[in-house]
């Protein structure tokens, strides 16, 4: 499909059409169709370049006008989605992307819990611009907002949640990336008298499912990719949860890179609003993998696929699971042999 020539709308008054989530979501459910294929291959280069692909391509449809600020990729680093990439039709609104077309590569390629397409835009300047970097997180739900704080304790933001969520300290749980970097908070936590979930990958599935309390998961602690969280703030903020981060530059190199998009103070505790400015954000998640609260891609027979998506805005709080059916004879951008 030809890409429409982009020019800057002058009229954008920033509001985000409410049609624009069911948008959004397409292009999550196709970059997980086409990533699905290589569950279980060991090819999580593959997976994650069908699922770039697949978003590139289906953005192009979007009725947007909007440009990546934070993603896996840069300029140089072909196919991802990089930094400063123009995507939509260039039509309004104008609006802050944040991707991650494949959140879980190691897990398709292995065929394990918690892979999904993830994507969140946000009226522009909404969202934090900065370089693909770790980044040290906590995560909680509505129900303990406004009660934790990433320069306490450990032990501190378990009592506080045990707390607000009206429970013992030993029923809380605490999920963190299974890295050998979280041994310390990890031993804290055990230390603390709560129960851990450990997980090899997905930390937005992670942070997600603190708002969710069927998922069992009260509060996510430790450091993992920066742009996951910044898509894991947009969907608390439209949960009405709270996320909070910290940037964590491993080398001069990333200082510099911080300092050239505009973030001078790199050590700064980034609050909600340092994260996603302002009242709205769209979310849109589909499984790849099963995960808690999403079924990975099913493929029906030959030509019919099936996917399990959440989608939400901030705005009116809105939350939806949309389960699709997808005829793979009658559309073509979901033919499989195009992409990959
Ligand atoms: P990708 O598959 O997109 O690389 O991310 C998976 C992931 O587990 C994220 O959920 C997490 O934020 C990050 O990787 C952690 O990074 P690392 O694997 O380097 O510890």
């Amino acid at each position: 499909m030809k890409k429409p020539e982009q020019s800057t709308p002058r009229e954008c008054d920033g509001e985000m059409e409410r049609s624009l989530s069911l948008e959004i979501v397409r292009v999550t459910e196709l970059a997980a169709i086409h990533s699905a294929r290589w569950m279980g291959t060991g090819k999580k280069m593959e997976a994650d370049e069908a699922a770039t692909t697949a978003m590139r391509r289906m953005f192009d449809t979007v009725h947007m006008d909007g440009v990546v600020v934070i993603g896996e990729g840069e300029m140089d680093e072909a196919p991802m989605l990089y930094i400063g990439e123009r995507l939509g039709t260039g039509e309004c609104p104008q609006v802050d992307v944040a991707v991650d077309p494949l959140e879980g590569t190691n897990i398709v390629a292995k065929g394990l819990w918690n892979a999904m397409a993830v994507v969140a835009i946000a009226p522009k300047g909404s969202l934090l611009h900065a370089p693909d970097m770790y980044m040290e997180k906590i995560a909680v739900g509505p129900q303990a907002k406004g009660t934790v704080d990433i320069n306490a304790s450990v032990a501190d933001n378990l009592r506080a949640v045990a707390k607000a969520l009206d429970k013992h300290i030993s029923d809380v749980v605490a999920v963190i990336l299974d890295r050998p970097r979280h041994e310390k908070i990890i031993e804290e936590i055990r230390q603390a008298g709560a129960r851990i979930k450990l997980i090899s990958d997905g930390d937005v599935a992670g942070a997600l499912n603190t708002a969710f309390p069927e998922t069992g998961v009260d509060i996510l602690f430790g450091i993992g990719g920066a742009p996951e969280g910044v898509l894991s703030a947009a969907a608390l903020k439209c949960l009405g949860g709270e996320m909070q981060g910290r940037l964590m530059p491993e080398n001069e190199e990333q200082l510099n890179r911080c300092r050239k998009m505009g973030i001078l103070e790199v050590s700064k505790v980034l609050m909600m609003e340092d994260l996603v400015k302002g009242e709205d954000a769209i979310f849109a998640a589909t499984g790849v993998t099963d995960c808690e609260l999403l079924r990975g891609v099913r493929f029906v027979g030959k030509s019919r696929v099936k996917t399990h998506s959440l989608v939400m805005r901030a705005k009116t709080g809105t939350v939806r699971f949309v389960e699709a059916v997808h005829d793979l004879a009658k559309k073509p951008l979901l033919n499989l042999d195009h992409i990959g």
